[in-house]
């Protein structure tokens, strides 16, 4: 892997292919695009475009990592999946591909050497993925390698050399080529002026999407980049949200907790944890490194699928969803926003804006049941928000995704427990309550009888925890 300065030999390269204007970093050059389509995907630009095939295709969904690249801006370098960042979602930052990892002599990075001398490639098609996440692990300082390499997959090696020689790179320094600005690509060194519909602030959001209310928003783009790459999709006018930095804004005072709609998971996941662990434990098993670090719980609300991970605990945090359209604002209990499948209660030219909840005692349990433990979409999500007062039952909030066509409360069982002695006969009585609850669908996930069955169980889990009882697969041993 040898490293590339500038693109084909060019330090800027221009290009004209459809509607946009954008600036950015490659491993180091600045690149000037005009009328780039909106949905030309990064991966596709490198490979078809730019002839640097470093950087694979596996998937084209999301799922491999075998597209890895690293992205860096004002707020630090993260680890995403090419195949589905459009190349306007880069304006104003620095991309690095696998080719732009070795040092300027071709000095191997130390993940690279490291992955060589720990056997941790075979036929090497997964290599450059891992060698990106790895860098990126790298220059943060991240050293849990079964949360940082969850997203990406090989197919020969075994995952055990790669991790061998993720922990081995860990006492090397991080390279001077890779915190040289310059050669990192540092986006101070890229002009800040943003593209057409790339709105830098919500007002002016609010603006543009009002008069163009036909238009497709896309924030992490971890769903619309589906609908281009599996879907084939024209999205017509495309608003991209990424640079709005006042959406991108958590606050945790004393009463309320506040995400903005531009808040990756992996931020919310860092701030929820400290809250309520259970929920940032179940934001680890979102999707993975790569797709949490673009994907925003705007869109994980706003896509209305009911089986995205974030409605049904924050429905039992009892959440409260801010929507804008022009100057004009509302709140609405989250809940009320699912109205059915495929139908949310949204405005044309309506936009969500964040999601805030109470600063409330811990008592939340999320419960995320997949068919892969990592990085797999949820058959069933069962949250369990109950308050017991008194060994009485005085308030319980349970909402499930993947038991019906939105995310859905589970009232018949909230009526069962509330007022109850807080015992197993409560538990057995109330698990009645789901039959009531929800009649879910049989796809290939999971059966009907399966999800029903699953959301009993996890309410004497949940009893079970509170009890002091180990229940987690990964805490019992033989
Ligand atoms: C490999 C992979 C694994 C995944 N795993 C999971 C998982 O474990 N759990 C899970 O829940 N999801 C998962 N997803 C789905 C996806 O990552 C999430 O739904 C994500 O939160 C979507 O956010 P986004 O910012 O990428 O949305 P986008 O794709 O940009 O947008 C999604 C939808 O929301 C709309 N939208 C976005 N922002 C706003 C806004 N502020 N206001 C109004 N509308 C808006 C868009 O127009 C679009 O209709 C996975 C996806 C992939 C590719
Ligand atoms: S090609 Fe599989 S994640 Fe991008
Ligand atoms: S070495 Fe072949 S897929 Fe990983």
């Amino acid at each position: 892997m040898s490293h590339r300065r500038g693109t084909r030999g060019d330090a800027i390269v221009k290009r004209r292919v459809l509607n946009m204007d954008i600036t950015f970093l490659l491993n180091g050059e600045t690149v000037e695009l005009s009328d780039v389509s909106p949905t030309m995907t990064l991966l596709d630009w490198l490979r078809e475009d730019q002839h640097l095939t470093g950087t694979k295709e596996g998937c084209n969904e999301g799922d491999c990592g075998a597209c890895t690249v690293m992205v860096t801006d004002g707020d630090g370098a993260k680890a995403l999946n090419s195949c589905i960042l459009f190349l306007p979602q880069l304006q104003g930052k620095a991309v690095r591909t696998v080719e732009g990892v070795s040092g300027p002599d071709d000095e191997l990075h130390p993940v690279q050497q490291a992955l060589i001398e720990h056997h941790g490639s075979q036929c090497g098609f997964c290599t450059p993925g891992f060698v990106m996440s790895m860098t990126t692990a790298h220059l943060n300082g991240e050293t849990d390698f079964d949360t940082q390499l969850a997203g990406n997959l090989c197919r020969c090696t075994g995952y055990a050399p790669i991790i061998r020689a993720a922990e081995a790179a860990v006492s090397q320094p991080v390279p001077v080529w890779v915190k040289d600005a310059a050669r990192v690509g540092e986006p101070a060194s890229a002009p800040q002026n943003h593209p057409p519909y790339a709105p830098d602030n919500s007002d002016a959001l609010a603006q543009l999407y009002a008069s163009n209310p036909d238009a497709t928003l896309v924030a992490g783009a971890t769903d619309v980049g589906l609908w281009v790459t599996k879907g084939l999709r024209d999205l017509g006018t495309v608003i991209f949200l990424g640079n709005c930095a006042d959406l991108k804004t958590i606050s945790v005072d004393a009463d309320t907790v506040r995400f903005g709609a531009m808040v990756d998971m992996n931020a919310m996941g860092a701030t929820i944890d400290d809250l309520h662990p259970s929920y940032g434990e179940m934001i680890r098993r979102f999707a993975s490194v790569q797709v949490r670090g673009a994907a925003t719980v705007g869109g994980n609300i706003a896509n209305g699928s009911p089986i995205g991970d974030n409605p049904p605990a924050l429905i039992a945090l009892d959440a409260t969803l801010h929507l804008r359209k022009g100057e004009s604002r509302r709140s609405i209990p989250i809940e009320d926003f699912f109205v059915a499948y495929g139908k949310q209660d949204r405005m044309a030219g309506e936009f969500v804006e964040a999601v805030s909840f109470a600063r409330q005692p811990d008592r939340l349990k999320v419960y995320k049941l997949s068919k892969r433990f990592d990085q797999d979409i949820s058959a069933v999500c069962g949250c369990f928000n109950i308050t017991v007062n008194d060994g009485i039952v005085s308030a319980a909030r349970i909402a499930f995704g993947g038991m019906a066509a939105t995310p859905k409360r589970a009232t018949a069982v909230e009526t069962a427990l509330i007022g109850q002695p807080w015992n197993s006969d409560t538990i057995s009585a109330a698990q009645a309550g789901f039959d009531t609850d929800y009649a879910p669908m049989t796809d290939m996930r999971a059966s009907a009888r399966y999800r029903l069955e699953t959301a009993r169980a996890m309410l004497v889990r949940y009893y079970a925890e509170d009890q002091g009882e180990l229940v987690s697969v990964l805490e019992v041993s033989a």
